[in-house]
């Protein structure tokens, strides 16, 4: 993974981050809160967990809390990250109480309460817009925040035949994406330390490319 020239430091991308993400979800641009993509990553992800009831995930990037909800009405519970805080939490947290905890902040600057480790991560659509010089720290948290052998879903843009190469693709409001190759997602997350699990391929509906979900084990 080369970074762009273009790329700014983390701190002006970070904050690029922020006004694009507010701006989608205050313009009702957030398209991917609707891509039955998106929503069936959680499912396959759902299925993989097994039938241990009452586990602990941690949903980073949670957004509309789409997938909480629906780990929440399999009996599990969530708790949320986002750096923005969505229209739609107060409500969340009157439906579901205890079993949603929803939290506005980025990844990189959070600690789970002492000791706490959950039984799985979902990355749902977040990883693959972090500032490279952070993908390091991003993903060391995800691993130190999960208990051992614990199911992580990391689900990535995926190149396709449209497009087959891979790399950063500008977004919206200085956003980017990177979008990974099949074989270029299971050696960057082998390479920062997860335990390989499956590679679930997905169709997106809203704009080119796949979605690729990674099932890793810590
Ligand atoms: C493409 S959206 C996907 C949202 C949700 N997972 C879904 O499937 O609908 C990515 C989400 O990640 C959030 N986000 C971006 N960077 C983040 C970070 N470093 N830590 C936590 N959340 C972040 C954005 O605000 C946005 O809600």
């Amino acid at each position: 993974m080369s970074k762009p020239a273009q790329f700014m430091d983390v701190p002006s991308y970070r904050g690029a981050l922020n006004t694009s993400f507010v701006h989608r979800y205050s313009h009702g641009e957030d398209e991917w809160s609707w891509d039955i993509g998106m929503a069936k990553a959680a499912r396959v992800f759902l299925e993989s967990l097994g039938v241990t009831p009452d586990q602990h995930i941690l949903d980073v990037g949670v957004g509309r809390a789409r997938d909480a909800s629906e780990f929440i009405q399999a009996g599990h519970r969530v708790t949320g990250l986002d750096i923005v805080q969505n229209s739609s939490w107060p409500l969340l947290r009157k439906r579901w109480g205890e079993r949603l905890q929803l939290v506005c902040s980025a990844l990189q600057d959070w600690q789970p309460s002492a000791g706490k480790l959950f039984d799985a991560v979902l990355d749902n659509g977040c990883f693959h817009h972090q500032h490279p010089d952070e993908w390091e720290a991003y993903l060391a948290n995800i691993r130190q925040f999960a208990r051992p052998g614990a199911l992580i879903g990391l689900n990535v843009f995926g190149v396709d035949a449209s497009n087959p190469t891979p790399g950063w693709r500008a977004m919206d409001n200085q956003r980017q994406g990177y979008f990974f190759t099949e074989q270029g997602v299971r050696e960057t997350f082998e390479g920062f330390g997860f335990n390989w699990q499956e590679l679930v391929v997905i169709e997106r509906q809203h704009g080119d490319a796949v979605y690729l979900l990674a099932l890793l084990r810590t």
